[in-house]
């Protein structure tokens, strides 16, 4: 991998619209943002093994879907609608996203995918659900939560919490710390300012999450060996895109205690 690619793989581990994150205002102002809602679900789709991570996310959604049954779902922060199109049995979902620009784009793809009756769609913000006059039984979200520093992570959890029916579920990814450090020590000098938080292990993110009333009920390992994952993917991805996404799918397959991330499954005790 050249200089480029690792920070393009860093940068993507982080935020696509590059930039410090790191606060409730400018991970909400990085959106706000026309090109950036346009072009959203082109380039996070654009490489074999981001393609993979949203392939996984997708199964991990549609796998409690089918196993619980959720009459109610929520999704915080959908952009512009980058999973719902795969997502299967959804009887009646609400989206809260913060960018009228990400919105629009997401209005869009749910009446061309024929979910519009399926979806409802506000404009909201993740650290107030008081507008949300609904309960779930069910919410995800993915990319956001991992923005945040510790204080603003727990003001989530709660507004979360307030709105799962008791025994609800709760789905997000969390970025492995033994995997983000080793990219972002070979990282090139652009995104450096970009924040995800970190986990070493199992028992760091369940007791995060229990401080805030939630039992960690599965961790998915997504990108089980990610040097090799994202060096096909950056090498032959131009040429052989289906081939080498289903080679990343394959080592997906061979086990290790080091993924760069996980798709985290709670329930509210
Ligand atoms: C990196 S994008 C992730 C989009 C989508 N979840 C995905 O995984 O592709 C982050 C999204 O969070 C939204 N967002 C940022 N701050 C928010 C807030 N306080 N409340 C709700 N949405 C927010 C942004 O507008 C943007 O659409």
């Amino acid at each position: 991998m050249n200089g480029t690619a690792k920070g393009e793989a860093r940068e993507t581990a982080g935020n696509q619209a590059g930039g410090a994150a790191k606060d409730e205002r400018a991970v909400k102002e990085l959106y706000q943002d026309e090109a950036v809602a346009r072009n959203y679900i082109d380039e996070r789709l654009r490489r074999a093994w981001w393609r993979h991570l949203h392939n996984v996310q997708v199964r991990e959604i549609n796998r409690v879907i089918a196993e619980h049954a959720p009459a109610d779902i929520l999704e915080i922060a959908p952009g512009p609608a980058r999973l719902a199109p795969d997502v299967r049995g959804v009887q009646s979902g609400l989206m809260v996203e913060a960018s009228p620009q990400m919105i629009e784009v997401a209005r869009e793809r749910l009446q061309a995918a024929g979910l519009a009756d399926v979806w409802d769609l506000t404009e909201g913000n993740v650290f107030d659900l008081s507008p949300v006059e609904r309960e779930f039984d069910f919410v995800f979200t993915f990319r956001l939560i991992r923005h945040f520093h510790e204080g603003e992570r727990r003001r989530i959890y709660e507004q979360v919490a307030s709105k799962l029916r008791p025994g609800g579920f709760f789905l997000f990814d969390m970025v492995n710390k033994k995997v983000r450090d080793r990219l972002d020590a070979e990282r090139d000098q652009e995104g450096l300012d970009v924040f995800d938080v970190t986990y070493a292990d199992r028992s760091e993110i369940a007791a995060e999450m229990r401080a805030s009333g939630f039992e960690l009920v599965k961790l998915t390992n997504v990108l089980n060996h990610f040097s090799v994952q994202s060096t096909l993917s950056y090498k032959l991805d131009d040429r052989f895109f289906a081939p080498v996404l289903g080679a990343i799918q394959l080592l997906d397959s061979v086990p290790s205690a080091h993924p760069l991330e996980w798709v985290a499954l709670f329930r509210k005790v």
